[in-house]
């Protein structure tokens, strides 16, 4: 895949048509994760894109996250479908996601992350701020470096619930 980089108050624009995203992480321990998030959204785009994901505070994406406060947004395709569902249905304090589910990928550019390949686009952030609310906890970060695929919103994928995930479709 080719990608074009943004510059760092552009990167926002990634993550404007919303969808699915896959948040990449590495532990202090050096182990690397990734999970499927659906609620993150871009929050700021003066001087470096900033933007915000809610994650379950027992998540092993969340504790990377504290821990190491990098992290890598990246943006699944539609052919990624069987990988995000995968990448769902175990924890990273269970299982290493990218040996068992055979995840080929590439190193981060700016952050020490793993990214699966061929996924559309990605950010990389480090974390601003966390909050936790409940079991919820609501992440902020600041982009650092964003890479995308030329129309890479044609390639997203959207979630809405259960087994319900669709596709973008033309540009209007
Ligand atoms: C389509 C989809 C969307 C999801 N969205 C979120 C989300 O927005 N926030 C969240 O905390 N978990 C979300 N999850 C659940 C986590 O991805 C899942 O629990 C994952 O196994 C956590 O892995 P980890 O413990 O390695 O971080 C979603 C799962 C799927 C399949």
């Amino acid at each position: 895949m080719e990608y074009k980089e943004y510059a760092l108050g552009d990167a926002y624009e990634l993550q404007n048509a919303g969808g699915i995203v896959l948040i990449c992480t590495r532990a202090n321990d050096g182990r690397f994760d990734l999970a499927p998030v659906a609620w993150c959204c871009p929050m700021d785009y003066d001087g470096a894109s900033k933007f915000l994901c809610v994650l379950d505070t027992g998540h092993k994406t969340y504790s990377d996250i504290i821990e190491t406060r990098e992290f890598a947004i990246a943006l699944p395709t539609a052919q990624q479908l069987d990988l995000i569902k995968k990448c769902g249905s175990k924890s990273g304090f269970m299982t290493d996601k990218y040996g068992e589910f055979g995840i080929e990928s590439f190193p981060g550019r700016k952050i020490s992350i793993k990214l699966p390949v061929e996924v559309a686009g990605w950010i990389e952030c480090k974390m601003i701020s966390v909050n936790p609310v409940g079991t919820s906890g609501v992440i902020t970060g600041e982009t650092l470096g964003a890479w995308a695929a030329p129309d890479f919103w044609k390639m997203r994928v959207h979630f809405v619930t259960g087994n319900t995930y669709f596709s973008p479709g033309e540009k209007l």
